[in-house]
């Protein structure tokens, strides 16, 4: 991958003094192609998709079919049916809480490191609907615990309905084993779904590949604009998958007092949609698509090594997660209960454009029970990160850490 040719496709990065934005984890930057399409869209055709037959609309219906197929090859999905466009992975992972049909007794897996986005849907319909939401713990370096989590679909029995969590932890950058998670899954009887937003933007995820059911992922995590995730699902069991908002959009037709349902996708996706953001959203694809994802993984790993290395023995911090970066991609997620956190990531981009996350990273859970009240200072990296912007940031942290812990 040529980085600097990378860099120049983005306009924050093109500027005479461009960040170091290593808050990607949150949220991606955008490249000139998505940017234009979302101005094509409003300045050229702002018609409705789907539905209007004149000239906008046509054009409309026909890019956004565009963009879902872009998305179906880009996971290896089935069908362009089996992709929904939402507003974010959050939005996808409550139509599937939401969405599915549930007993009293149910049980729902997930791990002890989930983001709130799939962790708090499961307590809500643990508190409203009865259900059992348990949680697997990981291993003292937040690895996965294959052993523990058969141990759980076990003692589970035939009441294990669902195994959710995230391929990639947004908290440490951990990935979990999830074509053999899934295979264990379905073995005890239970649906697969996965929570992509780490790793559908950084490695290279085949949906066919890894047996799953469903998964959820964040298109502005990927490039693309924000306001934008999307749900793929095997069609049969969206098929069978009630919708969270219904509406416009969602029903082939409907009587004062009856309604026949739209199929999948069209079924999810209620009322007016951000067309410019679907139609984006294939930019995005398209740009991402020029890369090796196996690449795009590697370059992450590199750079976090330089950030590893420039840190792991600084007084007082310790690296969440294990400590060789292979296994935590592009994230290096800083704990340091002595050390004020928020005020080192605005120091840092004040003093030297060094743009990170401070905070518990929706991962309240995680640092709740173990009792850090200070969260942790996350650097995470993407394709058009430079190895002197890693550098920078261990310098400039490093400084910080010292500024800091001689007061
Ligand atoms: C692992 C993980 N899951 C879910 C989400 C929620 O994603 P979104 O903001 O697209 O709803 C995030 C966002 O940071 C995440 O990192």
């Amino acid at each position: 991958m040529d980085i600097n040719k990378i860099r120049m496709e983005f306009p924050t990065l093109r500027s005479d003094s461009p960040p170091a934005y290593l808050d990607n984890a949150c949220v991606t930057l955008k490249p000139d192609c998505v940017v234009q399409a979302i101005t094509d869209y409003y300045t050229k055709t702002p018609g409705c998709g789907g539905r209007s037959v004149h000239r906008y609309g046509t054009k409309v219906s026909r890019a956004t079919s565009e963009a879902r197929v872009k998305l179906q090859k880009f996971l290896n999905a089935e069908s362009a049916n089996e992709v929904v466009f939402t507003r974010n992975a959050t939005h996808s992972l409550n139509q599937v809480a939401h969405g599915m049909k549930w007993e009293e007794g149910d049980v729902v897996l997930t791990t002890d490191r989930e983001h709130n986005s799939n962790l708090v849907p499961w307590i809500q319909l643990e508190k409203e609907q009865g259900i059992d939401h348990r949680i697997v713990a990981s291993n003292q370096d937040n690895t996965f615990n294959l052993e523990s989590f058969e141990e759980a679909c076990s003692e589970a029995g035939n009441r294990l309905k669902l195994v959710s969590m995230s391929q990639v932890g947004n908290l440490d950058g951990v990935k979990i084993p999830i074509k053999e998670i899934a295979r264990i899954a379905h073995d005890n009887g239970a649906l697969v779904c996965v929570d992509g937003a780490q790793s559908a933007p950084h490695m290279r995820v085949d949906v066919q590949d890894l047996g799953i059911d469903f998964m959820a992922f964040s298109i502005h995590k990927m490039c693309g604009p924000s306001g934008m995730g999307g749900l793929w699902g095997r069609y049969e069991l969206l098929d069978d998958l009630r919708t969270i908002q219904s509406g416009g959009q969602t029903v082939s037709t409907s009587t004062y007092d009856s309604i026949d349902w739209a199929k999948p996708p069209s079924r999810f996706e209620g009322g007016l949609g951000n067309f410019s953001g679907m139609i984006a959203t294939g930019s995005a694809i398209d740009f991402l698509s020029q890369y090796d994802m196996n690449d795009i993984h590697a370059h992450e790993v590199k750079l976090n090594r330089i950030m590893t290395d420039g840190i792991k023995d600084l007084p007082g911090i310790e690296i969440i997660g294990p400590q060789d970066p292979k296994q935590r991609g592009g994230i290096c997620s800083i704990l340091m209960e002595d050390l004020p956190a928020h005020d080192i990531a605005i120091l840092l981009d004040e003093a030297a454009g060094v743009m990170v996350r401070s905070g518990q990273h929706c991962v309240h859970s995680w640092f709740n029970a173990r009792g850090y009240t200070n969260g942790s200072l996350r650097a995470s990296a993407y394709m058009y990160n430079t190895e002197e912007e890693a550098r920078l940031f261990a310098e400039t942290f490093s400084e910080a850490v010292h500024a800091f812990s001689a007061q």
